[in-house]
């Protein structure tokens, strides 16, 4: 179940965190990946580990949010392991932090580092990766979205929030434009991760039914059924991967 041996995929924000969670798992099922990251040295550096696991795996750094860019990194990719077959878009938190400001105390300057990243990041790399796995006739794009698209939460991420709900509607209506060249496009809606649970970590976790905050394997384990050509079936989706909790 779940081999992935002879795909090439591409992950983008894999240098740390849930991509590289991601990037491991799809290596470990057998993919070849691309490891995509803004900064060059965190993309060597899972590279390492994926090679230091027994797998395949070649640094391709951008930024996501430059078409021109992006169209390069797909072509080096290409060039070092093959066309991409697997897309994860997971770069998501803008490279300059992510204060959580209530939204009527932002400025348009604040809101486009979201949507430049969030929107247009999944948007260049969707639209430079999905002709090719249309003219192959097989394609697997996944989004990592988040529960803040899915509900309002009291903690200051409207714009985040926002961001990542827009990416759940190119993920609907693309799913139904590629479905019958072989090509699924689906989310998944992440719950609170442990890299990012700091001091409330415990608090977190309490109020999740599983009791525990979620790791990249786990998020890892999803992108890797959803990549499979067992999930063949499931297309324009949002998977919850949240430990339980509800909407
Ligand atoms: N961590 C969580 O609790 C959580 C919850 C829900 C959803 N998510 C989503 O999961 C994804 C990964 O989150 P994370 O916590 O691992 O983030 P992270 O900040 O730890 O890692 C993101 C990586 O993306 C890279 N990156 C940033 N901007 C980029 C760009 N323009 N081009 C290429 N790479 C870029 C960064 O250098 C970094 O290595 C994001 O989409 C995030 O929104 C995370």
């Amino acid at each position: 179940m779940f081999d992935l041996t002879g795909r090439i995929a591409l992950v983008t924000g894999a240098g740390q965190g849930v991509g590289a969670g991601i990037a491991l798992a799809l290596a470990g099922g057998g993919a070849a990946v691309a490891v995509n990251d803004l900064h060059q040295a965190r993309a060597v550096t899972t590279v390492g580990s994926i090679a230091a696991a027994g797998g395949r795996a070649a640094a391709v750094p951008f930024d996501v949010s430059d078409h021109d860019a992006v169209t390069a990194g797909f072509e080096e990719a290409a060039r070092l392991l093959g066309p991409v077959d697997i897309l994860v878009n997971n770069a998501g938190i803008p490279a300059a932090g992510f204060p959580q400001i209530p939204f009527k105390d932002t400025e348009p300057a604040f809101w486009r580092r979201f949507v430049d990243l969030n929107l247009y990041g999944m948007f260049n790399c969707t639209h430079v990766a999905v002709g090719s796995m249309c003219e192959r006739g097989w394609g697997r794009i996944i989004t990592i979205s988040s529960e803040a698209a899915r509900m309002g939460l009291d903690i200051n991420v409207a714009i985040y929030g926002a961001s990542k709900a827009g990416a759940i509607g190119l993920t609907r209506h693309l799913a139904v434009e590629v479905a019958p060249a072989g090509v699924t496009v689906n989310a998944i809606s992440l719950g609170t991760m442990e890299n990012v649970g700091g001091r409330w970590g415990d608090r977190i976790a309490a109020g999740i039914p599983r009791r525990r905050l979620g790791t990249g394997a786990d998020a890892g384990a999803a992108v890797t059924f959803l990549a499979s050509d067992e999930a063949d079936w499931v297309t324009g989706q949002v998977l919850p991967v949240n430990g339980g909790s509800r909407a």
